[in-house]
């Protein structure tokens, strides 16, 4: 017999049989389409240009956020001058595409230019180049970039409860460093009059669980919502080290934020693996990073409150895992290094295919 007759043979058998009647596999994006739910990942722009990495983050997701290309030392290289030529790609692409941007972040203590850093500025100036920082990118984006990470990573490791000291706070901060978190109220205040719909976020690592960081956002938010203060959102990252997560207390950590009339959205999740030279992770371990992607985005989509899930990009080609971590941890992201789909894939996708019941 000629193969392509076998092969329809064996087909016809297995349709008879009840495997042809298997709902065909349906995207990220397919599955989270019903609710409305957002599926997002960041991006490179310089890997726009390659085919797999393009198709994949169409096919796959409905919003994005630039990794590092709306940095302060990407997009304001210069005191007078902006540079919005890879994030304005990036946007480019979402708008093609049909998908939502996530801005990422204009108060950060880190990825500053030189010039800013090294400046010597004194309170005012810093105040007056911060404002202009903000209605200058904020503006360039309006109605473009639908929520904003205003204020990145504000608190510190070291001392949990306790705002970090860094350029904007009080080295030498715009002037406000003694009144606790007034710096960052100041800018929530100037992003929402540069566009009044945007949603503004506050985003922190290390504070997805009940614990002494999330303690100290969590009064500053609820301070913030009892004054008025024009914040829409709290970004979990949810980089995982070391295959541990506590889901109960991530679990309850939304519930608390949620209540106080926030949303939550997971921003920069990945799960990083120990890997050989070859970047290749253990086939064990690789099915209990699946099993965190599922308990993570199913205790996100089951809360009404927790509208978007984002990855920390999407193949372990491009990571910022490899590089920090020497190369001894890797295989964080959901597709491999040749887009591959993971087991961390279908666990995602089957708690997208949640939200349809929501
Ligand atoms: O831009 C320079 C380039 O000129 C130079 O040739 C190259 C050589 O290494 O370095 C480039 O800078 C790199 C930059 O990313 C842009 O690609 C830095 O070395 C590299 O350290 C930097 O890493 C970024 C990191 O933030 C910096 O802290 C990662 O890509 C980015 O994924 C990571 O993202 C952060 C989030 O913004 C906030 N939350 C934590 C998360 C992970 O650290």
């Amino acid at each position: 017999m000629e193969w392509r007759a076998l092969v329809l043979v064996l087909a016809s058998a297995a349709f008879c049989m009840g495997f042809g009647a298997a709902v065909p596999e349906q995207s990220l994006r397919e599955a989270a389409r019903a609710s409305g739910f957002l599926i997002g990942t960041a991006v490179r722009p310089w890997a726009l240009s390659e085919a797999a990495y393009a198709s994949t983050l169409a096919r796959e997701f409905n919003m994005l956020e630039p990794e590092d290309a709306l940095k302060w030392e990407v997009v304001h290289p210069e005191p007078q001058s902006f540079d919005f030529s890879q994030a304005d790609q990036i946007v480019d692409f979402a708008t093609r595409h049909g998908m939502k941007v996530r801005g990422h972040t204009l108060v950060w203590h880190r990825q500053n230019p030189p010039w800013l850093t090294e400046g010597k500025y004194t309170s005012g100036e810093l105040a007056e180049i911060l404002e202009k920082h903000i209605k200058t990118v904020v503006g360039h984006y309006r109605g473009k970039v639908f929520a904003w990470d205003v204020v990145n990573e504000a608190f510190d490791e070291l001392h949990p409860g306790e705002l970090r000291s860094t350029i904007w706070r009080d080295q030498p901060g715009i002037g406000l460093a003694e009144n606790g978190s007034s710096y960052i109220e100041r800018c929530f205040r100037w992003t929402h009059e540069a566009d009044p719909q945007a949603l503004l976020f506050y985003n922190e690592a290390e504070a997805e669980t009940m614990n002494p960081k999330s303690d100290a956002i969590y009064a500053m938010v609820r301070d913030f919502r009892q004054r008025g203060v024009p914040i829409d959102g709290v970004g979990f990252e949810m980089h995982i080290a070391h295959l541990h997560a506590d889901v109960a207390s991530i679990a309850a950590n939304i519930n608390r934020f949620t209540a106080l009339g926030v949303q939550v959205h997971i921003t920069e999740m990945d799960v990083a693996l120990p890997v050989d030279a070859e970047g290749n992770a253990r086939a064990g371990d690789l099915q209990r990073q699946a099993d965190i992607y599922r308990q993570i985005a199913s205790a996100c989509v089951s809360h009404p409150g927790c509208t978007a899930t984002q990855t920390w990009g999407f193949t372990d080609k491009y990571s910022w895992i490899g590089s920090h971590s020497k190369q001894t941890e890797g295989a964080a992201l959901p597709f491999d290094r040749n887009y591959r789909a993971k087991p961390a894939y279908d666990a995602l996708r089957g708690a997208l295919e949640q939200v349809r019941s929501r």
